[in-house]
């Protein structure tokens, strides 16, 4: 049977998550969102390029709660998004109530199913889910480590002049500008350690640039946020987890102890498959990154006690 995946929220991301997913060729989606014609629309566009995007699950755009049911995995991307100028921490009172409502019609609909939240303040967004639908950690996953990295890559790619393939990189921590942490001691291209080839001042120059990559899209777009990175860095998620790929990437988990932090959600290495996370990797870090780390769990600590 194929798998089937809930996207929650027809805008640009939504949208663009479902595009992709559906050239993968192994899910039926569902897209839902609560404006009427919107998830309808993108659906039947998306549908319609099957016959030249060679794929042929069922792509159904709706409104109604029932067409989630027993769905593998729901990525919630509802919520709104930043303009210039908003950190994601200005989302967080808006995009608390949705995500908690959200996440609820859609355990209640899919009582098994894998949550996947794109939300923003996602790692916040994370905690919220995770107490909405009372799952245990493993099933609640966030987005951000896997999008900062592919940004911290693409960067490493630009100025090494080398193949974004073979870029070996990882952005741990937090995902906003104060708390991410893109890890250079074990950063390579080829094997090549990151420093050896740009040397420290453009090292620190791409670890800066990758911490604030969501703002540089949001100031030259200016009317919201990034959507085709995101929604890339989520669709590998999902492939992992659907197809029991048990690849390891970095996404945000909820630690219980983990690098020294305690009941928060944080970008670490996970083995994502079957279920969810199987393992969460504890790696060896440099101090300051380590210092860093805790940084990133105080901070979604402070949030988390915000939440209305
Ligand atoms: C970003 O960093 C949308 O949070 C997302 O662009």
């Amino acid at each position: 049977m194929r798998k089937k995946v809930t996207i929650v929220g027809a805008g640009n991301t939504g949208a663009t998550m479902a595009q992709i997913l559906a050239t993968r060729n192994y899910a039926d989606i569902v897209l839902i969102d609560i404006v009427e014609g919107l998830p309808q629309g993108k659906a039947l566009d998306i549908a319609e390029s099957a016959p030249w995007a060679n794929f042929s699950g069922s792509i159904l755009g709706t409104n109604d709660w029932k067409d989630t049911a027993n769905s593998d995995v729901v990525i919630v991307t509802s919520g709104i998004a930043r303009k210039p100028g908003m950190t994601r921490e200005d989302l967080l009172s808006t995009n608390a109530g949705i995500v908690r409502s959200v996440v609820t019609s859609a355990v209640e609909h899919s009582p098994k199913t894998t949550l996947v939240i794109f939300a923003n303040p996602m790692d916040v967004m994370c905690h919220v889910a995770l107490e909405a639908s009372g799952f245990e950690r493993n099933r609640v996953i966030g987005q951000g480590g896997m999008l900062d990295s592919a940004r911290y890559r693409t960067f490493i790619a630009m100025e090494t002049s080398s193949s974004v393939k073979d870029v070996s990189a990882w952005v741990m921590g937090g995902h906003t500008e104060a708390t991410m942490v893109p890890i250079v001691s074990n950063a390579t291209v080829g094997g090549v350690p990151l420093r050896q080839l740009l040397g420290d001042q453009k090292t620190q120059q791409v670890v800066e640039r990758t911490s604030k990559g969501g703002a540089e899209i949001v100031d030259l777009l200016k009317t919201g946020s990034a959507f085709v990175a995101p929604a890339a860095a989520t669709i590998e998620m999902v492939d992992s987890i659907l197809l029991d790929e048990n690849r390891i990437l970095t996404c945000c988990a909820f630690l219980s102890g983990e690098y020294g932090i305690e009941n928060a959600y944080v970008g670490v290495p996970v083995m994502l498959g079957q279920g969810g996370i199987k393992e969460i990797y504890e790696i060896p870090l440099s101090d300051s990154e380590q210092a860093e780390m805790i940084v990133a769990g105080d901070a979604v600590k402070e949030l988390v006690d915000l939440i209305p």
